[in-house]
């Protein structure tokens, strides 16, 4: 995607904004239902395997996970598995992550989305071949939902991904007991990138056979840098709904009816599907530009993963309230700070005009101050925003206000279009960073380092 997404639109600028904002907004709130052309549900499928759970220590109630990055052939694994296992937490757990890079390259684990706070974080620091580091904190309470891990060593980062390395995170949390979620059928179908081909849980085109009339989908974008955009379909085209629980950071209030669900590059969200009527359904990969409204679509329609469901299994009413999500008030912003993603005519990626330097702070903030962050994409493709440490609000995209509170860490700026975050600075401060989360932009430089002061 590097070539293309480096090419400026042909557009004039306003026409470009103009056409961009349309899209926003539909991909923002409730997409449209879009024609899908024939049925594609593979009869032969393999199973969806269940990701190895990763195993942990207790000691004096610190639990203790090890992960352990190596190379297996080709390839790259954590605990000589890709995707590396399943790190179940709970809210309230303390616990200490112990990672050993046994890789010939500097790499490190950086625990995607989990608020953490910039000094257990440390996304700037590298481990060497041979070396080793640890992560210990308490799992936030309020934040169960559905994270990620993988490396964070800068210029490096997309190569190691692809060659491997990333691995899902969920925390649990008193919220999942709550009826309609506690008979859900839960599962967690982590995306990743082979060759062209995304995988599910590491497998081309898996199908499982779902236990409850709901299903829970944890989904993750475990990609390098592809935009998932996700529906239902069943054999006869009907599209049954998505109802969104939860977005990358935590469960949302209410369930929130939608066709379909865009996923950027690092992003995850969960939905419940109704799955009383027998028969396979599919979970799809529509067609989705990165170049706005009348660009050409980087993929065709594809089934990535097919439910099937069995004859006889009773409907479960959906949960009418999911959890609290605070509401932040953006009149006591202490101020409106923009952030601009471009690329330069040499192919660099930048934020602000800049291209990443480690020992620059690009922004200063204050601890506990809520500021309004106002993310410009004037690049002709997608680029998905990413900060550490301080999970965000969508205030409004195009000045479209966001249809319902959410917490996130990572959220797809259309081209050509802004989106204003609220972003309260909570828990500890520090150095840190924000990027955009398509990881050779990363790489080549679409980062900066954000320090909040107290
Ligand atoms: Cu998922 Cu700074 O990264
Ligand atoms: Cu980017």
């Amino acid at each position: 995607m590097t070539t293309e997404t480096s090419r400026r639109s042909p557009l004039g600028r306003r026409a470009f904004l103009a056409a961009a904002g349309t899209a926003v907004a539909a991909a923002a709130a409730v997409p449209a239902v879009r024609a899908l052309t024939g049925p594609d549900l593979p009869t032969d499928r393999p199973e969806l395997p269940g990701l190895p759970e990763l195993a942990t220590t207790d000691t004096d109630g610190l639990r203790v996970a090890e992960l352990v990055a190596a190379s297996a052939g080709p390839g790259l694994v954590y605990n000589g598995s890709s995707p590396g296992p399943l790190l179940r937490l709970r809210e309230g757990d303390r616990v200490r992550v112990d990672f050993t890079n046994t890789t010939d390259a500097p790499s490190s684990l950086h625990l995607h989305g989990l608020p953490l706070t910039p000094d257990v974080d440390r996304p700037l620091e590298h481990v060497m071949p041979g070396g080793s580091s640890s992560q210990e904190f308490t799992v936030t309470p309020g934040c169960a939902g559905t994270y990620w891990y993988h490396p964070h060593a800068h210029g490096d980062v997309e190569r190691q991904l692809l060659a491997g390395l990333a691995g899902p995170v969920v925390v649990t949390g008193p919220a999942d007991e709550r009826p309609g979620l506690v008979e859900a059928d839960d599962r967690l179908v982590m995306f990743t990138v082979s060759g062209r081909e995304i995988l599910a849980n590491g497998v081309r085109r898996p199908g499982t056979t779902v236990r409850s009339g709901l299903t829970r989908l944890r989904l993750l974008n475990a990609t390098a840098g592809d935009h998932l955009l996700l529906g239902c379909v069943r054999r006869d085209r009907s599209r049954p709904p998505l109802h969104l629980i939860a977005t990358d950071a935590g469960l949302i209030e209410r369930p929130h009816r939608v066709q379909e669900i865009l996923l950027a590059p690092g992003e995850r969200a969960e939905v419940l599907v109704e799955t009383t009527e027998a028969g396979p359904l599919g979970l799809v990969r529509l067609p989705y530009s990165v170049h706005g409204p009348g660009g050409e679509a980087a993929n065709d329609e594809e089934t990535l993963l097919v439910l099937d469901v069995p004859e006889g299994l009773a409907p479960v009413p959906l949960p009418d309230h999911l959890a609290p999500v605070e509401e932040l008030d953006p009149a006591t912003a202490v101020r409106t700070r923009r952030v601009v993603f471009d690329a330069a005519p040499d192919g660099a990626f930048t934020v602000d005009g800049r291209v990443f330097d480690m020992d620059r702070v690009d922004a200063r903030a204050d601890l506990d101050t809520l500021e309004i962050w106002e993310v410009a994409n004037d690049h002709a493709a997608d680029h998905p925003f990413h900060l550490h440490s301080y999970p965000v609000q969508v205030l409004d995209r195009d000045g479209v206000p966001e249809p319902f509170r959410a917490w996130r860490d990572t959220v797809n700026v259309p081209a050509g279009s802004t989106v204003r975050l609220l972003v309260p600075f909570r828990h500890g401060g520090g150095r840190t960073v924000y990027h955009c989360h398509i990881l050779n932009h990363e790489d080549l430089g679409m980062m900066g380092v954000l320090e909040v002061a107290g």
